[in-house]
């Protein structure tokens, strides 16, 4: 067992098995003699995931987050609901590189070539270094809601956190590393836009931005493995199965939220589209998967003419 800190600060109180778990799933091998004390934060949920948030070291970051969903379902972790929070060092904390560009100045790529396919997967990693970030964000800076919602957004950043790792450690094995190419930073722009007001932030994030993942993933998946890289692929799948899960928690606190402010969800989300202006969503959509995520019928029929 790690002993607890005494500085206010305590460290998770891990067995050996999830400490060996964690090395053997996510951290380099030469992590084992520094895990204690790489991986202190405070033992409230809310506080230790803005603890997160501000951490800069992208590897570290992912290991603390799946270490504290860790502590969380063991029971060790505190939720203070109503805390009012304040960022004491810059959020999101971020690595010197990737090196963040506009979005039009990253480089398109040729699943022909191994760089090519490495670019993509840079991009892909890149997306869920931001999710992490995303969903460390819901859970610390909006106070008073339900148990239900803390427990749903660390369950969402736990698995941004698998994914990371699981893209990174895939690029690894190409010889590459994340920081290796420029990435863009418009999926955290629209957390910084919608930061007032969470009802904004669920309808533009995770049933957005998130949502536009579930249409993209399976053309990708397609073309990482007509390129023979199955590896990627079955990464890929981790990724959408989770990504239905990550929606529909988006959808069931955006319906949540209006239904508390007696609201229309359809009319709410074009309105708040427009005011935020949302990226434009274009087809096709995957209808499917976006069902499965909850989105009624009625949204679903919305889709494709929403923003004309
Ligand atoms: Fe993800
Ligand atoms: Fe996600």
């Amino acid at each position: 067992m790690i002993s607890p800190a005494t500085d206010g600060i305590t460290c998770f109180p891990l067995s050996v098995d999830v400490a060996t778990e964690v090395i053997v799933k996510i951290s380099p091998p030469n992590c084992a003699a520094t895990l204690p004390a790489e991986l202190r934060s405070p033992s409230e949920l809310r506080s230790a995931a803005l603890f997160w948030l501000a951490e800069s070291d992208a590897v570290r970051k992912a290991e603390g987050v799946r270490l504290l969903a860790q502590a969380w379902t063991s029971g060790a972790i505190e939720l203070d609901m109503h805390a009012a929070l304040a960022a004491r060092r810059p959020i999101p904390g971020k690595p010197d590189k990737p090196e963040l560009v506009s979005p039009l100045s990253v480089r398109r790529r040729s699943m022909i070539t191994p760089e090519g396919r490495a670019i993509l997967i840079h991009a892909l990693a890149h997306i869920e270094f931001n999710a992490i970030n995303l969903a460390l964000d819901a859970v610390w800076r909006f106070a008073g809601l339900p148990r239900e919602y803390y427990a749903d957004w660390l369950q969402v950043a736990d698995e941004e956190a698998l994914h990371f790792s699981l893209l990174t450690g895939h690029l690894r094995d190409q010889g590459y590393a994340y920081g290796d190419f420029p990435a863009h930073n418009s999926l955290w722009e629209m957390a910084e836009k919608t930061r007032q007001d969470i009802l904004a932030r669920i309808a533009l994030v995770p049933r957005t931005m998130e949502a536009r993942g579930l249409d993209a993933t399976p053309p990708v998946r397609a073309k990482l493995a007509q390129a023979g890289d199955m590896a990627a692929a079955a990464i890929l799948d981790i990724i959408l199965r989770d990504e239905i899960g990550h929606v529909a928690i988006g959808n069931r606190w955006y319906n949540w939220l209006c239904k508390q402010r007696g609201l229309d969800p359809v009319a709410s989300y074009a309105r708040l589209a427009a005011e935020y202006q949302a990226p434009v969503m274009r087809g096709p959509f995957n209808l499917e998967a976006r069902r499965a995520a909850g989105f009624s019928e009625l949204e679903l029929a919305a889709l494709p003419t929403q923003f004309k």
